[in-house]
């Protein structure tokens, strides 16, 4: 079966926005768990931002082993120096050289013309090359980018030396059968070239980011760039837990897997939360409070009878410990019954093993 890269952004588009700053320690741990779920990309961060950054990333790429290392770069010469040279300790790095390609943000942003784009991506992705093993380039803003200039781009990113073509809905714009159709287009210009992965990288600002993910990926794309709990720039990038879980549930229909350990997603994003002090809404997909909680009656009955009338997924398979049936003004007779019976069971065993560790009775002194 074919697999989608799971490319986790998380220390670098989510670490960017406000309020989910981590320290070089804090990224370590996060890493580490990244790498214990099963990512296959874990994108540290962006080493020209600060010298803090920098050494952010050469200390992921130094300790943490299991994951390809990437480093984001600008297509500038002292962006790439920077990212080159944290990841010089990394086993498998990755250099992730951007430019955007929109006439919006080649004009209002960068005030450069269509052909300097084209120069600044070739020879970027060119230097990269002489220095680091695996170049991804990103088309930032790619779904606001005009089609047949995006095609020209991505010619001249693979003929300079790139394997992975990232075409992201930068300001969360697109919606799904039109960044499929991106991919698409893109695909049947170059011709399929063999031995470069197409990339899906969506942000939420229109809540799409996880149906634009995987429309993309129904359209050929075999990397899926994500964050825990879907943090990110403004609403957020696709969520990691929503998109590998929507993969898994809907195999049948998908025909792909990926390596992530989904065993692993709620601790990772309790670590998040833990580390950055942020909370995932109750109501959020997987991995919020409510995910695997039910109060009304109907639920609650159905769930006791079985479990897959009301979870298309166990709480256990994506790490939650417990499901659990909340006692409130929607609860019904059944669930009240059935959680007064667990209590009681629950407090008979707790009696039993009381009574069996106590010591025997000693009689009183005369
Ligand atoms: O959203 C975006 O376009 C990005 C790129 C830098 C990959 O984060
Ligand atoms: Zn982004």
């Amino acid at each position: 079966m074919d697999a989608i890269r799971i490319f986790d952004t998380t220390l670098r588009d989510g670490e960017q926005s406000p309020g989910f700053s981590m320290n070089t320690e804090e990224k370590i741990r996060m890493a580490q768990q990244l790498a214990s779920l099963g990512v296959d990309v874990i994108e540290a961060g962006f080493p020209i931002a600060s010298q803090g950054d920098l050494e952010a990333v050469k200390t992921v790429a130094r300790e943490v082993r299991g994951a390809r290392i990437a480093a984001l770069a600008r297509a500038k010469r002292e962006d790439v120096d920077a990212a080159i040279e944290a990841l010089q300790p990394a086993e498998s790095p990755r250099l992730h050289v951007f430019l955007a390609t929109s006439d919006l943000h080649l004009k209002a942003k960068l005030n450069i013309s269509r052909q300097q784009a084209l120069e600044a991506i070739g020879s970027m992705i060119r230097l990269g090359r002489q220095h680091v093993g695996e170049v991804e380039f990103s088309a930032e803003d790619a779904s606001r980018s005009d089609l047949k200039f995006l095609c020209q781009v991505c010619k001249v990113a693979i003929d300079a030396g790139a394997t992975v073509l990232n075409l992201p809905d930068t300001v969360g714009y697109a919606v799904p059968e039109e960044y499929a159709a991106m991919f698409t287009e893109v695909r049947d210009y170059l011709g399929d070239p063999q031995g470069v992965t197409f990339s899906a990288h969506c942000h939420n600002d229109l809540g799409m980011a996880v149906a634009n993910s995987l429309a993309a990926v129904r359209a050929g794309a075999r990397q899926i760039e994500c964050t825990i709990n879907g943090i990110g720039e403004r609403a957020g990038n696709a969520s990691l837990e929503e998109v590998v879980v929507a993969l898994a549930v809907r195999q049948s229909s998908f025909g792909l897997k990926t390596n992530v350990r989904l065993a692993e997603l709620f601790a990772s994003s309790r670590m998040l939360s833990e580390i950055t002090g942020v909370h995932v809404p109750p109501n959020k997909a997987v991995v919020g409070a409510n995910a695997f909680a039910h109060e009304a009656g109907i639920h609650q009955d159905g769930i006791i009878k079985n479990p897959l009338t009301y979870e298309i997924i166990s709480p256990q398979a994506v790490g939650v410990p417990a499901r659990s049936l909340v006692l409130g003004k929607h609860s019904g007779r059944n669930a009240l019954r059935d959680l007064v019976a667990i209590a009681h069971e629950v407090m008979r065993r707790k009696s039993a093993a009381i009574a069996a560790t106590a010591p025997s009775a000693t009689p009183f002194p005369a």
